[in-house]
């Protein structure tokens, strides 16, 4: 049987994620055709590269990525640093034509992201995005149901991404809160909305988006008495239009009291509409316009419907009966990525998706700079 070597760049919150998954991969499918072993990991201080190392079993811990990117004993490179990481990490791996598993967003700036976008014809590995909102079966049974023509014509929409993290007055300033690094709301959590938004309804054509900077000073994480100013969004609120015409909004925020982590989304159509909540990620709500309304109601109103754990074939665990997690989602987008690298064939969120969200991101900090709409340059 087929054994991936995986190297794993960034061992924080998200890297435990990914190296979860594929230690776990093997429990959730039948049968799986190959088997993936954590053999390198890279973070930026001798002791968490030797913790990680540890955790990990023994996977050889370096400081470098290159260690990584350039190794002819890795297979498959995650990328899971701060976002101002990426860039020079993707390339890399894409020079040495790794499989590529680059968390989201894709870079920092969307020039960075057309850097990529160059080096595209002539790397030949197999790459995808980490967008695990939609490896939902909610949300993959909404594609579905909008493939299928349930909504009729789609005319509207909200995405809502609710987080309540940035209150907390007394959070440090890490690279989340540096523009620079990539941090800011934009591209924490819009760029998961704006990757569910098109994955359901296709591209956005413009935006006019503000954003708001709620917390504007931040405890230094070298000195906690010294404060310092942080120069990115703890919200962002944009009028979107795509290019079929449905108009609609996508929220992204830290400022939501009482949220914990909250993907809110609704379509609307000229024959029904889909409700999804990532904190009810059991369900998929629908509401079908050509159910009859006589007499009296009929059999028409919202409808709730299972989508528990039914990934279909070859997820085989847990029982589709059981409810379904954050953590689950994010398998199911490793697996993904990992069956296309082990059949050969492309995989969809790619790299290509990861610098669409970039020109949306791009556009959305335009507009919320100048106040004017703005068109999503491609
Ligand atoms: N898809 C999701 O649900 C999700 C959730 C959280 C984070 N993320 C993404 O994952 C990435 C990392 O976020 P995180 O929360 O894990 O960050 P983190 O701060 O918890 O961890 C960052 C890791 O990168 C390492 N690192 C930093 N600079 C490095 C360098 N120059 N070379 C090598 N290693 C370096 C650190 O040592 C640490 O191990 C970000 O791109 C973020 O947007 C995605």
């Amino acid at each position: 049987m087929k054994t991936y070597r995986i190297g794993i760049i960034g061992f924080g919150y998200i890297g435990k994620v990914h190296a979860f998954g594929h230690e776990n991969l093997r429990y959730f499918f039948q049968d799986l055709p190959f088997r993936s072993e954590i053999t390198h990991v890279c973070t930026s201080h001798g002791k968490s590269a030797e913790a990680a190392s540890k955790f990990l079993g023994g996977a050889k811990g370096c400081l470098d990525y290159r260690e990584i990117t350039e190794n002819p004993d890795v297979d498959v490179v995650h990328i899971c640093t701060p976002n101002h990481c990426h860039k020079d990490a993707v390339l890399s791996a894409m020079a040495h034509n790794k499989h590529i598993y680059c968390d989201k967003p894709l870079t920092v700036t969307l020039d960075e992201a057309l850097e990529i976008e160059r080096a595209l014809p002539s790397y030949k590995g197999i790459h995808q995005m980490t967008l695990q909102l939609r490896f939902f079966p909610g949300t993959l049974r909404a594609r579905q149901l909008v493939e299928e023509g349930f909504l009729g014509r789609p005319l509207q929409f909200r995405c809502s991404f609710l987080h309540s993290g940035n209150i907390d007055q007394k959070n440090p300033l890490r690279w989340r809160y540096e523009g620079a690094l990539g941090g800011g709301v934009i591209a924490d959590l819009g760029s998961h909305a704006f990757d569910l938004t098109s994955f359901l309804l296709g591209p956005v054509a413009r935006v006019s988006a503000m954003s708001q900077l709620a917390v504007s000073e931040r405890r230094s994480l070298d000195d906690p008495s010294k404060l310092l100013p942080v120069d990115c969004e703890d919200a962002m609120f944009a009028l979107v239009e795509l290019e079929n015409g449905a108009m609609g909004t996508v929220e992204a925020t830290k400022l939501a009291t009482g949220a914990e982590d909250e993907m809110r989304l609704e379509i609307h159509g000229t024959q029904g509409a889909i409700r999804f909540n990532s904190m009810d990620p059991h369900h998929l709500d629908i509401y079908d316009v050509r159910q009859p309304d006589a007499p009296i109601g009929g059999t028409r109103g919202w409808t709730k419907v299972d989508t528990g754990q039914r990934f279909g074939p070859p997820a085989n665990f847990p029982a589709t009966k059981s409810t379904i997690g954050w953590l689950r989602a994010h398998v199911q987008c490793l697996y993904n990525f990992m069956d296309c690298v082990h059949r050969g064939i492309p995989a969809d969120p790619g790299l290509e998706q990861g610098i669409e969200i970039q020109r949306v991101m791009d556009a959305v900090k335009r507009s919320s700079a100048t106040g004017a709409w703005q068109v999503v340059a491609r």
